[in-house]
């Protein structure tokens, strides 16, 4: 949410803010601006809209010699996403230019204290109340860095801030706070960034920032201090992904590519943690035996798709192990007296591991003495810090805002995870054990076999995209399909889309069903439900609604009951989420994409919400 990303060194700033951006844009695209630093003064440029707006303003001048500069690109919290609100914001003077992502939660306070020492406002936004509050600062400091220590103590929120003053052109200053934010180390030349996608292939050693970290960075130095000014060492590390992983690869959006390159991804997820049936399995930083040792309950702790993961985990891990599970999205657990507590291991799982709910709750439940399991897919991230145990997703880069092999990459960790308890617990026979591990080990194949037939489910998607009302319905773990499917198609292609469990569309849904309306339904065979599936169908054919199948059956009779059908390979009911959810990312996709919309930029959307 909001991309941020600094450059100091002895080349012209502008390309390498620009291009840092655009790698950026899924963090937000309401707004985007550069400021640029040629040691005697700094100019602010910046556009209302995407990116390319920007580009259009620059277009026209050359800055070869502007080599440090701050950029940004917004998704707006405070104020409006207008022109006025665009970072860069400037103190009164302009002596403090900045860049900020997150939320500073006391500036109307400091806004109004400013207001009376002569300090006029120009946006709406809270980070402007942050530039003049550092220049106040400033004015009463020997350094901008003593201004900024002496200025951040004073803001309350999260923020992760670039700063840059004309009085001392040769740094800048990164402040971290609750808001991701790395230093990029180049040779005689240094980069700041709030995510790795904008310095990519530019550096290879990294500084991850903690929070409370102030740094220093000049073209050959890097200075860190702490709040109150003692000097922080930094360990370096090197960036663990190649340039390759944030690019299209021909596709004509990253949500396709990442849709496409699924099989691969589990490939990647069940390595040398599932190879053979006859063999355990192995998750290298779970601590599976100290968490059965004391675990008396699991609550799965979420957002969005994440939390769609955490409604099949809760399935498989009450089906295979035993033990119950509560789920709840995440801003909702932080706002309630919970029973969380050194008994219960709690699962926080976040594609991002920057969703600052689901941060805030991993945070509640540690102080709660939790065993806390981070399931994520990003180990660089913020969440990572608070977790016992830890389960990567290894799905690479998601750059689509629209989550889709990052919770293909989840329920297959969650399945390994459910299952090995299960193995540990021997709650599941052998002989079922080693079905569900050959099952998984199959999953890529399927996958493949899925997609492979993405041209048919291309057509069912021309056929229906101008419909405006989807619903999508399913029973057991696959209710987690239906919601999942739903909350993809409305993301991208703003179609009103619900997802059910099935048997609940006669207690008040079913009202709206007519023929304009489509009905997507998750049918497994082998389910005890499937025959009452089956009928719930039935019902919303009797209104007339359009019915579209997404199953394993042979049964003929569904040729006669459905519009559609799109088969998926044969699978137990228990892993059928893996699969299922496959087709309806491809439909959504399509659909969208019929609809000429922003696929990978979806309105309104940013990848990572780093605000609660
Ligand atoms: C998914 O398509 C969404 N864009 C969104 O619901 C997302 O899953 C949610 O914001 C949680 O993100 P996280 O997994 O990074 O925590």
């Amino acid at each position: 949410m909001c991309g941020i990303v600094g450059y100091i060194g002895s080349n012209t700033a502008v390309s390498v803010l620009i291009d840092g951006l655009k790698n950026l844009e899924y963090r937000g695209y309401d707004s985007a601006g550069i400021a640029m630093n040629n040691d005697s003064k700094i100019n602010v440029y910046r556009a209302e809209g995407k990116l390319s707006n920007l580009c259009n303003v620059l277009s026209s001048s050359s800055f070869d010699e502007y080599t440090k500069g701050i950029g940004h690109i917004r998704w707006a919290t405070h104020g409006a996403a207008t022109l006025d609100n665009a970072h860069p914001h400037k103190s009164n003077d302009g002596s403090v230019v900045l860049v900020h992502n997150g939320i500073i939660e006391n500036f109307k306070e400091l806004k109004s204290e400013l207001t009376e020492k002569g300090y006029n406002f120009f946006s709406q936004t809270d980070t402007e109340a942050a530039a003049n509050y550092i220049d106040y600062c400033y004015k009463s400091s020997v350094s901008l860095e003593e201004g900024v220590i002496k200025a951040v103590n004073g803001l309350k929120g999260a923020f992760a801030f670039c700063i840059m003053s004309e009085n001392e052109p040769d740094k800048i200053i990164a402040v971290r706070k609750n808001a991701p934010l790395i230093v990029g180390l180049g040779e005689n030349e240094n980069f700041i960034a709030s995510d790795i996608p904008a310095i990519i292939g530019k550096v290879s050693k990294i500084i991850y920032l903690d929070d409370g970290d102030i740094a220093t960075v000049t073209k050959d130095n890097i200075k860190v201090k702490d709040f109150a000014g003692n000097v922080v060492n930094k360990k370096v590390e090197t960036i663990a992904f190649e340039a390759e992983a944030i690019s299209k690869r021909g596709y004509k959006h990253f949500m396709l590519k990442e849709i496409s390159e699924q099989s691969d991804i589990i490939r990647n997820t069940l390595a040398e943690r599932l190879t053979g049936t006859n063999l355990p399995i192995n998750l290298a930083g779970v601590k599976v035996e100290e968490i059965l040792s004391k675990t008396k309950r699991i609550e799965i702790i979420a957002c969005g798709t994440s939390l769609h993961a955490a409604m099949v985990a809760k399935n498989i891990i009450e089906a295979f192990a035993g033990i119950p599970v509560s789920i709840e999205a995440a801003s909702e657990y932080i706002y309630r007296k919970n029973i969380t507590d050194a008994e219960t291991l709690v699962i926080g799982i976040s594609q991002s591991g920057e969703t600052a709910d689901t941060i805030t709750a991993i945070k509640q439940a540690k102080d709660k003495n939790s065993h806390i399991m981070v399931v994520t897919n990003r180990e660089d991230s913020s969440i990572v810090r608070y977790a016992d145990s830890l389960l990567p997703l290894r799905a690479g880069i998601e750059v689509s805002v629209a989550a889709t092999k990052s919770y293909t990459a989840q329920l297959v960790s969650l399945y390994l995870f459910a299952l090995k308890l299960a193995e540990a617990k021997k709650t599941v026979d052998n002989i079922d054990l080693r079905k569900f591990k050959q099952e998984l080990l199959e999953i890529p194949a399927k996958l493949e076999q899925i997609l492979s037939g993405s041209k048919s489910i291309k057509e069912i998607a021309d056929k229906y995209y101008k419909i405006k009302d989807f619903f999508y319905i399913a029973r057991g773990a696959n209710v987690a399909t239906a919601m999942e499917g739903a909350l993809k198609l409305k993301e991208i292609s703003y179609i009103n889309a619900n997802g059910y469990p099935a048997g609940e569309l006669k207690h008040g849904p079913i009202a709206l069903l007519d023929e304009n309306v489509v009905v997507m339904s998750v049918l497994m065979p082998n389910s005890s439900t499937y025959d009452k599936i089956i009928s719930n169908c039935e019902e919303a054919k009797a209104r007339k609604a359009k019915l579209i199948a997404v199953t394993s059956s042979n049964d003929e009779y569904l040729n006669v009951l459905f519009d559609e059908i799109i088969k998926i390979p044969e699978i137990s009911e228990e892993l059928s989420p893996i699969l299922a959810n496959i087709p309806l990312q491809l439909m959504a996709y399509y659909i969208s994409d019929n609809l000429g919309r922003e696929i990978d930029q979806p309105r309104n959307l940013a990848k990572s919400v780093t605000v609660e």
